[in-house]
């Protein structure tokens, strides 16, 4: 008797619940093609719930998380809201208190998808970030000085753990030897100004690199990665870097790897649960309408199943992704597609095999 695993599904605001609904579509097919079964509870945290109960995100609620395999999420962000209020008291407060301590953001150009950088191919781009998700500047610590005077002064703080950055870095390491490409690993970091928290950085890097002599290893500061990102994507394998850097060059490598409508990413906590999305947002203006691309929320489907096991059904997803952006697709862009949402979750969803 195979498995059956439990799933959470957290669709969210905006078109949160378009994309999902399409990843729901495409789960259900692989799973009857793979022979593995699973167990869907829907849970409606978001905008519409906070603004009807005050409340975002219970603690129950992350109680109620860990008895699952996996955690699905559409989208967080509604234009009613006050900017922040959703981002860290749902989504942020989900990457702490589940520990998911590891963002995964694949770059990969897939065939027949526009890229900006002119004469790359999708040989040319495919590489992953590993970005540290519960540290940096994302703990939210600091203070005002004098607030609101002429002399006011706002500290905000980067909190880096040896054990932290440690597990961050021995994952990233992991993932290269796994994933058999380059076997290349770069740490992105800022040692040139961040003297405190690059120093420690880099020492766990280099000490972790003696575990790891079949890995070449390079080291690239943040502003350079920019560059070589859109000069030489073909230079990367897997990057390794904090919260903060992470969040940047991600949504740089989503531009290149064609946009908002096809990355996805995994917020990992490698021994409990974890959680995947697309990391396009809600885009309020498009909900309801039926054109956004649900492909980046099935992007995130193959990555839940990638980590619950299930790589074969993985591999048939990414390759349906791959068939319907290459013979399919006009363009990956929300109204331009050539087709709608569903008929997009449909081209995958009969592909499949
Ligand atoms: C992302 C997003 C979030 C982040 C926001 C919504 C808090 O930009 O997942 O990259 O900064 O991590
Ligand atoms: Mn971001």
């Amino acid at each position: 008797m195979s498995k059956t695993y439990k799933i959470a599904v957290i669709p969210g605001d905006g078109t949160g619940p378009e994309v999902v609904r399409e990843g729901l579509k495409a789960l259900k097919a692989v799973s009857k093609i793979s022979g593995f079964q699973y167990d869907l509870k829907q849970f409606d945290y978001g905008a519409e719930r906070y603004l009807k109960t005050k409340e975002v995100l219970p603690d129950s609620a992350l109680e109620e998380f860990k008895k699952f395999d996996a955690i699905y999420l559409g989208a967080v962000g509604d234009p009613r809201v006050k900017p922040g209020i959703l981002e860290q008291g749902l989504l942020l407060k989900l990457r702490f208190g589940l520990h998911q301590y590891i963002n995964l953001r694949p770059v990969k150009l897939y065939p027949g998808v526009w890229t900006p950088l002119r004469d790359k191919k999708p040989e040319d781009i495919d590489f992953v970030v590993v970005r540290e998700n519960n540290e940096g500047l994302y703990v939210g610590e600091g203070e005002f000085i004098k607030k609101g005077t002429k002399e006011e002064v706002a500290l905000q703080v980067s909190r880096n753990t040896r054990r932290g950055v440690e597990r961050c870095i021995r994952y990233a390491f992991e993932f290269t030897r796994k994933r058999n490409k380059k076997k290349k690993l770069t740490l992105c970091g800022k040692t040139n100004v961040l003297t405190y928290a690059w120093d420690l950085w880099e020492r766990t890097f280099n000490e972790a690199a003696k575990d790891y002599p079949e890995i070449t290893t390079d080291y690239a500061h943040v502003d350079a990665v920019c560059m070589w990102m859109v000069k030489k994507p073909e230079w990367f394998d897997v990057l390794v870097t904090d919260n903060m850097f992470g969040d940047i060059i991600t949504d740089l490598g989503a531009m290149i790897q064609g946009g908002m409508g096809i990355a996805a990413g995994g917020n990992i906590n490698p021994g409990g649960v974890s959680m995947f999305e697309p990391i396009g947002g809600s885009a309020p203006k498009y909900t309801g309408k039926n054109v956004i691309n649900p492909l980046a929320a099935i992007c995130a489907l193959e990555m839940m199943l990638r980590q619950l096991g299930e790589d074969k059904a993985a591999q048939s997803v990414e390759n349906s992704v791959m068939y319907v952006t290459g013979k399919k697709l006009k363009s990956l862009s929300a109204g331009k597609m050539g087709y709608s949402t569903s008929e997009v979750g449909g081209l995958v969803t009969e592909n499949l095999r």
